[in-house]
């Protein structure tokens, strides 16, 4: 955007100091092409705080981390998703992992699952149901689901979505598993009660302590990584690796690899990764 076209004077040295707020709170890298995605997201804030610029608005986050911080570090994050993204993840999970976990964890009948960085839910509840349609009726599933963002966690704990988020499900799934909204929200639908109560959403931050138990038969950490830079790569994945089995699964997305980083895991294709110690 042209400078003489912004609402609110901004220059690099304003986006010098929040991309590295941003990083040091979240370990998200922002490349210099950000800057203008920096402004439109942030001159939000601008406006409703009533800062002149920028330059204010810097000082202000800074003199003012409890308010202002949240508010920031949400209106920075990308969280793109949709249901059954990356579907050929789904289709290994009920074709191939499920099986096993059948039969490895047949005393115990519990899956037990983390979604890292699961932004407006989408991603957990596909996961919900591609277990849920396949287990029998006396297994458990609990599946963790944790993001930085507060506003994307609150939208999937309310797992209300409008009729474009839904489109590309098949008419069986959308029926099995959601309620269509009637009067004022006749456009949207609601995930039901019985895939709700196997989630659990919980703020996180990947960069910070993990308050969690483990074990889990498998994470999913998709389209986050990407994000980070190479160390910060491979302390997540050993991180994971600690709160998993030999043998169990991490998820990660298209983009994303764990190649020439030392972790304990081993592609087996896909974007898919077993531990292996
Ligand atoms: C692009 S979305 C991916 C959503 C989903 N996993 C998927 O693949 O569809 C990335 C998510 O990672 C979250 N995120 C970024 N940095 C994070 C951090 N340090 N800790 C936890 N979550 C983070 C963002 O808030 C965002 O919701």
């Amino acid at each position: 955007m042209k400078e003489n076209l912004r609402e609110f004077p901004y220059t690099w040295d304003d986006f010098n100091v929040l991309r590295k707020l941003s990083n040091e709170h979240s370990g998200i890298l922002v490349p210099d092409d950000k800057f203008d995605m920096f402004y439109s997201r942030l001159s939000k804030r601008v406006r409703k705080l009533g800062v002149p610029d920028f330059e204010h608005y810097c000082r202000f986050l800074q003199a003012h981390p409890d308010r202002e911080f949240g508010e920031f570090i949400n209106a920075i994050t990308t969280n793109l998703t949709s249901f059954f993204r990356e579907r050929h993840h789904f289709d290994y999970l009920q074709e191939q992992l499920l099986p096993k976990l059948l039969k490895e964890k047949k005393a115990e009948k519990q899956v037990r699952v983390w979604s890292a960085g699961c932004s407006s839910g989408e991603e957990p509840y596909s996961i919900a149901m591609a277990l849920a349609e396949r287990l029998p009726g006396d297994w458990t599933v609990k599946i963790l689901a944790t993001d930085l963002d507060t506003q994307v966690l609150r939208a999937a704990a309310d797992g209300v979505y409008t009729m474009d988020r839904v489109a590309a499900l098949p008419r069986q799934r959308l029926q099995r598993w959601f309620r269509k909204g009637t009067g004022r929200n006749a456009d949207k639908v609601k995930v039901k009660e019985e895939l709700q109560r196997m989630i659990h959403f919980k703020q996180l931050n990947l960069m910070k302590e993990w308050p969690l138990k483990g074990p889990f038969d498998f994470i999913f950490c998709r389209n986050v990584l990407i994000y980070f830079d190479r160390t910060t790569k491979e302390s997540l994945a050993n991180r994971f690796g600690a709160l998993m089995p030999a043998g169990a699964h991490l998820f990660i997305g298209h983009s994303e690899s764990l190649h020439a980083l030392e972790t304990g895991f081993k592609l087996i294709g896909n974007t898919i990764y077993r531990k292996i110690q």
